[in-house]
C-alpha cells in the first residue's frame, strides 16, 4: 500500500469506526468498587469482538482485577511486532446533572463527540481498530494489542497481569493511545508523564462529637484540624511545601496562563498557583490537589463539634521521582505539621510511577514522519503531560530495548475526567491515519 491507499482506506473506515466507538460508549464500564462491574465484562467483550474483527486471535485475561484484551497477529518472518496499548474502562461520571447530554449517550455537536470514554480512552481503543482495519492483509508488522480494564483505577493487577503474559506481550515498538496533542491541529508526541501517589489522610481530636457551644473555643474541631494541616501542604506562592520531592526542567514549550486559563475554565479573578515556567508546574513538578473530603454534609450537620475528618489528597510526582520515596516525604511532612496535637493517619490508596523517554531513534522519526503527514505537514512538538499512564513504567522495566511512543486523541478541550467530555472528531481522523501510516513505515524500515 502506498501513501494515498493508506489515506482512502482510512478515510473508507472511519464510518464503521465512529459507530463502533458509539457503541463502546453507550457501556459504562467503570472499575472503580462500587459500581456494576458486570459492565466492566461487557466493554471487555466489546472490545474483544471489535479485535476479532480485525483477524487477531483474542483473549479476555485477568490477573484478579478487572477483565483486560489481549488480541494478538505473529509477525511476518523477520518483521518487527508493535503493541498497541489502550484502555477500555472509564471515570465515574461525578454529578449527571453538569452534563448537558447523558453521559453514556453518545452526542454529536460542533464536531465533537460527548460522552463518558468518547476520548478516555474508547477512541484509543478505536484508533488502534481503525488502523488495523485500513492496513487489513497489507499489515507488515505484527502486533499485540492490549486494552486494559483498570487503568482509570491504579492498575491494580497489571504488574501480575503483565509478568503472566509476558511471552504474548512482548514487543519491539510500542504505541500507546491514551494521551492526546499539544492542540487542536497540532500533532504532539507525548515524552514524559507524571506518576501519581493518592492517599487519605485522617484528622482525630476528640473521641465523639460534642456541643459545638458548649465546648467550641477552647476544644478544637477536626474539621478545622484538617483544614489547617492540608493548608501546610503549599507555601503561600502555590508551590508544594513538602520537602525532598523531586522536580526537573520541562520540554522548553510556551504555555499561555491565559491559553491555560481558558482551557481550565478557571473563573474571573481566581490566580494561577505557584511559580516557574507553566510547563514546569504542569508536567516536571509535584502537584499536590484535596479530592474529596469526608465530614459532616452541610445539610446535615449538626452544632456539634467534628470529632475526626478525612481528605483524599492527591500527589502528582515528577518524572525521575519514585513513588514509594515521595509518599515517605508526605508521611514525613504529615508528622511534624499536626495542628493543635491532632492524631493523624496517612493510608496509601494507589500509586504508579512517573515516566520520561528520550525520544530520539528511528520508531521516535517513522511516528514524527506519520504525525506530520496526518496532519497535512505541520510539525508534531515533544510535550510532556500532567496525567499518568503507570502501564508505561511497568512495560520499559519488562521490555527496556522496546521503543515507546506515548499517543492519543486528547485536545485540550476533551475534558477528560470532568462532565462533558469529548472527542475532537476532526482531530480523532487524523490519530486513525497517522496510526496507520506508522505501523506501515515500521513495516518499511524492517
Ligand atoms: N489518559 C489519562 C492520562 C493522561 C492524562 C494523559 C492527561 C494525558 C493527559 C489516563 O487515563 C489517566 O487519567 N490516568 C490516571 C491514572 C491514575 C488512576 C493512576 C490519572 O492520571 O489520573
Ligand atoms: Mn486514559
Amino acid at each position: 500500500m502506498d501513501i494515498s491507499e493508506i489515506r482512502a482506506a482510512v478515510d473508507r473506515e472511519l464510518p464503521g469506526v465512529r459507530a463502533d466507538l458509539e457503541r463502546l460508549v453507550r457501556i459504562p464500564g467503570i472499575a472503580f468498587p462500587g459500581f456494576d462491574h458486570s459492565q466492566v465484562q461487557r466493554s471487555a467483550e466489546a472490545t474483544a469482538e471489535l479485535l476479532r474483527g480485525c483477524g487477531l486471535e483474542v483473549e479476555i485475561v485477568r490477573a484478579g482485577g478487572q477483565p483486560a484484551v489481549i488480541g494478538t497477529r505473529p509477525a511476518p518472518p523477520g518483521a518487527p511486532t508493535v503493541l498497541l496499548y489502550a484502555h477500555h474502562d472509564v471515570q465515574p461520571v461525578g454529578d449527571q446533572a453538569r452534563w448537558d447530554s447523558d453521559p453514556f449517550t453518545p452526542t454529536e455537536r460542533d464536531g465533537r463527540l460527548y460522552g463518558r470514554g468518547s476520548a478516555d480512552d474508547k477512541a484509543g481503543v478505536m484508533a488502534h481498530v481503525a488502523a488495523l482495519r485500513a492496513m487489513g492483509d497489507a499489515l507488515p508488522v505484527g502486533v499485540v494489542v492490549f486494552v486494559e480494564g483498570e487503568e482509570e483505577f491504579g492498575s491494580e493487577s497489571l504488574e501480575r497481569l503483565l509478568a503472566e503474559r509476558r511471552e504474548e506481550i512482548s514487543a519491539d515498538v510500542i504505541v500507546i493511545a491514551d494521551s492526546g496533542n499539544w492542540d487542536v491541529g497540532v500533532p504532539a508526541l507525548t515524552t514524559s508523564l507524571r506518576g501519581i501517589v493518592n492517599f487519605t489522610v485522617e484528622v482525630r481530636t476528640l473521641a465523639s462529637a460534642v456541643h459545638s457551644g458548649m465546648f467550641g473555643g477552647a476544644v478544637p474541631d477536626a474539621l478545622t484540624a484538617l483544614c489547617r494541616l492540608l493548608a501546610t501542604l503549599h507555601d503561600d506562592a502555590g508551590d508544594v511545601a513538602v520537602a525532598g520531592l523531586t522536580r526537573r526542567p520541562a520540554a522548553p514549550l510556551d504555555y499561555e496562563p491565559e491559553r491555560l486559563r481558558a482551557e481550565a475554565g478557571m473563573v474571573d479573578g481566581v490566580d494561577l498557583i505557584g511559580t516557574g515556567p507553566v510547563v514546569e508546574r504542569l508536567w516536571t513538578r509535584p502537584a499536590l490537589s484535596v479530592l474529596g473530603i469526608d465530614a459532616p454534609a452541610t445539610g446535615e450537620a449538626p452544632n456539634a463539634l467534628v470529632p475526626s475528618a478525612k481528605a483524599l489528597v492527591s500527589l502528582r510526582i515528577a518524572p525521575g521521582e519514585n513513588p514509594t520515596k515521595a509518599y515517605e516525604a508526605v508521611q514525613a511532612h504529615l508528622g511534624t505539621h499536626a495542628p493543635w496535637g491532632a492524631q493523624v493517619t496517612a493510608t496509601l490508596v494507589q500509586d504508579g510511577a512517573p515516566f520520561a523517554i528520550d525520544a530520539d531513534g528511528p520508531a521516535y522519526d517513522a511516528a514524527r514522519a506519520a504525525f506530520r503527514a496526518a496532519w497535512d505537514g505541520v510539525e508534531p512538538v515533544d510535550i510532556g503531560v500532567g496525567g499518568s499512564i503507570p502501564f508505561i513504567a511497568t512495560f520499559a522495566e519488562m521490555f527496556p530495548d522496546a521503543a515507546i511512543l506515548v499517543t492519543g486523541v486528547e485536545d485540550p478541550y476533551a475534558k477528560a475526567h470532568g462532565p462533558n467530555e469529548s472527542l475532537h472528531l476532526g482531530e480523532f481522523a487524523r490519530v486513525c491515519l497517522a496510526e496507520a501510516l506508522l505501523l506501515h513505515h515500521r513495516g518499511e524500515r524492517s
